[in-house]
């Protein structure tokens, strides 16, 4: 194609391979958005489409903020790049400095990169380097879980648990295992926030101890809430259990709070509100508001302080040619000031039970299973097609769209997690929107 696409016409030849897509099935029927606004994206065509994802689950204070777009404007004006190895800039300072002011007590230091992915790996990197450092270089092994999703690079592919994320990829990272995953629709579907049963699955982590000889872990990761495998709440006291058996053996925790970080959960980040600390945790998405690719690895003082105890020279063999990019510190600062001139980072709080609400009265309408949420972030899980599994919430999504909404479908999972902006009517046409589709899915 040497022509400029002509949009919404015909896609079918276009050059752009795009991710996690159904290309040919895309490219015959495309779905495209040219212009957002708060809650709202528009379709070329002018077509009105109610956000109810987030982008995707990065966009927490809506589209097009003022303060973010100024503050990306300046920059691209001031200082478009500038190298952070043996260099800096002040901008990346100042914002690592803001992020550790909103971090949990005792992480003040920010390792920036630009994606989830990248954020997963380089926070395993730093679990390992860290043991190395102390002189415990046998701890080599990465605990993942069932159904974690830890982004598309080598190490988050090896510590996720979706099998269709990696079978086609080869043998991967070697020293890695997973604990079970938390869903069990027998005993808590339809669980209203944290479900009661299953904070036994720790236990699996014991397991792999004495399996393995925990000696040999160097680190467990886990998304608080996962949200891209179909956002499963971890049940009461599950966390917990896992912090206590990580820190009986030595072994560091890792939240990736790619998701839950940056107010979905009612907080700044998830482990202030399920009250567990972890030793390392991974960011993207909202630190920037979606608007500049960025992410965080944040890292706990202890840490950081024994990478700076040993020979004089570099501390760590990592990092990437953007890591700390101007324009993505600059976007990142304003959508801190937008999250805290808004109260952002906590609203969610307060529309939490109304949140939840709105989608249990889902309930009993046709297909659906399971209904799950914690902060804003809601699962509706459907009963699979007989022989066609992902295809009847692939068919919600299609005409979600068409009726003015974005949703997020995995499997027959229907995710929603709209910037934290909502208002309460568009909750509501966002759950009257879902009911009248499930109604119309056969
Ligand atoms: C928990 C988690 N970790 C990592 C990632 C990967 O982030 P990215 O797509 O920015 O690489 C995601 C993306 O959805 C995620 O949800």
């Amino acid at each position: 194609m040497n022509k400029r696409a002509d949009f919404g016409s015909d896609l079918e030849q276009a050059a752009f391979w795009m991710p996690f897509t159904a290309n040919r099935q895309f490219k015959k029927a495309p779905r495209l958005l040219a212009r957002a606004e708060g809650m709202y994206y528009w379709t070329p065509e002018g077509r009105q489409v109610l956000d109810g994802t987030a982008g995707l689950w990065c966009v927490n204070a809506g589209h097009c903020r003022p303060k973010i777009v100024e503050a990306v404007k300046r920059q691209v004006a001031t200082m478009d790049f500038a190298p952070t190895f043996q260099m800096g800039h002040p901008i990346a300072f100042e914002f690592a400095e803001r992020l550790a002011r909103i971090a949990p007590e005792g992480f003040s230091r920010v390792f920036f990169t630009n994606s989830g992915s990248e954020s997963v790996d380089s926070a395993l990197k730093i679990a390992l380097a860290y043991h190395r450092a102390r002189g415990e270089a046998q701890r080599f092994r990465l605990i993942g879980r069932e159904r974690g999703y830890h982004g598309v690079n080598f190490g988050g592919m090896a510590v996720g648990g979706l099998q269709a994320n990696k079978k086609m990829f080869g043998p991967g990272v070697a020293g890695v295992d997973h604990i079970r995953h938390t869903h069990d629709l027998a005993r808590n579907a339809f669980s209203r926030g944290q479900p009661a049963h299953g904070a036994e699955y720790a236990e699996e982590l014991e397991r792999l101890c004495a399996l393995h000889d925990p000696s040999t872990i160097a680190a467990v990761i886990v998304e608080p809430v996962a949200g891209s495998a179909g956002v499963l709440v971890p049940p009461k006291g599950y966390l917990e259990r896992l912090r206590e058996i990580c820190t009986r053996h030595g072994i560091l925790l890792i939240f990736d709070e790619v998701i839950t970080g940056f107010g979905r959960l009612g907080h700044p980040f998830a482990s202030r509100r399920f009250g567990v600390v972890p030793d390392l945790f991974t960011t993207a998405k909202g630190i920037t508001n979606g608007t500049v690719p960025m992410g965080a690895v944040f890292v706990k003082d202890s840490l950081y302080e024994a990478f700076m105890q040993g020979p004089d020279g570099i501390e760590l063999f990592h990092g990437y040619t953007y890591s700390g990019h101007p324009l993505a510190c600059a976007a990142g600062i304003g959508t801190l000031e937008t999250y805290e001139d808004e109260g952002l980072l906590t609203r969610a709080q307060s529309l939490e039970k109304y949140w939840e609400d709105a989608a249990h009265s889902l309930k009993g309408t046709q297909h659906v299973i399971d209904i799950r949420n914690c902060g804003l972030v809601v699962a509706i899980e459907l009963e699979p097609r007989p022989g066609a599994p992902g295809r009847r919430a692939y068919e919600a999504f299609v005409k979600a769209f068409e009726a003015g909404v974005l949703i997020r479908v995995t499997a027959d999972i229907i995710a929603l997690s709209p910037p934290l902006i909502v208002e309460k009517p568009q909750i509501d046409r966002l759950f009257q929107s879902l009911r009248e589709v499930l109604q119309e899915v056969a």
